[in-house]
């Protein structure tokens, strides 16, 4: 069976915060930002815009890009560290929202490879028979857990959610490969702290791992597939920083035009940054039916995931 994504939705919120913003209240410029990460604005959900508003916006439209009804939809499984609440999850205010059955639903974390362990689990479940049509999401609200005192981190975050419908698709569509890992060693270089709520990042360590992690991840997932860095249309990195991401593409021998480059516009949206990279192709034409990519994701844990797809329904 071809499991891959039958539809697909990402929601990015209206308020838009450029790199000037924090010139006001924090030591940095935008030349800094600009340099040093590639960001030059972020989206900030509204207070009462929760995880799950963003959530519900981005799978209304991989539903109805599917083509199907929520009702035919038989799992829910949202990728998030920032919930509305620790529980219930996210997925469970998600199935009522757009009233889904009484169906399975869970909430993983995995951070900012969250769409990648959520992708392959909604797969499993798929490839079992034992479920048609999961509704995978990838989405966070950073601006409600990010410390606005501290530069090294403040500059980097934003909010947003994509999502997709994973089932049976079309001979010469879907996932071909994937690779994930995790090594719990590193938790202590990225994690949410218990007393502040805030994110602490030793972002220097981060980028050390990122750079060895994104190609390594994505050259095994590549090699599975039996395909090599030509056979690639495109390559979505989890747009954390543009200098990770260019040394993740160098080691994987992609040319430049084939990586997509959102984080100029979103920053690090985490569990969302895949998906809305992927949107963001999708509607410049840039990815098309047929195409062979590489999505790749690193984060807190610390975690990883690549997967290569074709895609298409
Ligand atoms: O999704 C995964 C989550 N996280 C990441 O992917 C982040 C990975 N790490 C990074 O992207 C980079 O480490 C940063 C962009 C966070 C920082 O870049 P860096 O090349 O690692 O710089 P650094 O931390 O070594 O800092 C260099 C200097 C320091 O000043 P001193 O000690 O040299 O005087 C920092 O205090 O830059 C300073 N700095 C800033 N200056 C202006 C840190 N943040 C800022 C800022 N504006 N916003």
């Amino acid at each position: 069976m071809n499991v891959g994504i039958k539809g697909f939705g990402a929601y990015a919120p209206s308020k838009v915060i450029d790199n000037a913003y924090f010139e006001s209240f924090l030591e940095t410029s935008d030349e800094w930002i600009s340099k040093m990460t590639g960001i030059k604005e972020r989206r900030w959900a509204e207070d009462d815009e929760d995880t799950s508003d963003m959530a519900y916006k981005a799978s209304l439209e991989a539903i109805e890009d599917a083509g199907i009804s929520s009702k035919d939809i038989d799992m829910i499984i949202v990728a998030t560290s920032t919930g509305d609440y620790p529980f219930p999850s996210v997925a469970n205010i998600l199935q009522e929202k757009l009233d889904i059955g009484k169906v399975a639903s869970v909430d993983q974390l995995a951070a900012c490879s969250g769409f990648m362990y959520a992708m392959i689990n909604a797969k499993q479940f798929v490839q079992s028979g034992d479920y048609h049509n999961v509704l995978v999401v990838g989405v966070d609200k950073l601006s409600k857990i990010t410390d606005m005192s501290d530069r090294s981190t403040a500059v980097l975050f934003g909010d947003g959610a994509g999502a997709a419908i994973i089932g049976e698709v079309s001979e010469g569509h879907g996932i071909l490969s994937y690779e994930l890992g995790s090594d719990g060693s590193g938790g202590k270089y990225l994690y949410q702290d218990q007393d502040t709520h805030k994110i602490v990042m030793n972002g220097r360590e981060v980028f050390k791992f990122a750079v060895r992690i994104m190609g390594e991840a994505s050259n095994k997932a590549v090699e599975k597939a039996n395909l090599s860095p030509d056979d690639i249309d495109l390559f979505i990195p989890h747009q954390a920083n543009i200098r990770i991401m260019e040394s993740a593409r160098l080691r994987l021998g992609i040319p430049e035009e084939k990586m997509s480059v959102s984080v100029d516009k979103y920053g690090n949206t985490s569990a969302a940054s895949i998906p809305l990279s992927i949107d963001q192709e999708l509607k410049n034409g840039k990815l098309k039916d047929g195409d062979t990519i590489v999505l790749v994701g690193f984060g807190g844990g610390l975690t990883w995931g690549a997967i290569t797809l074709k895609w298409g329904k």
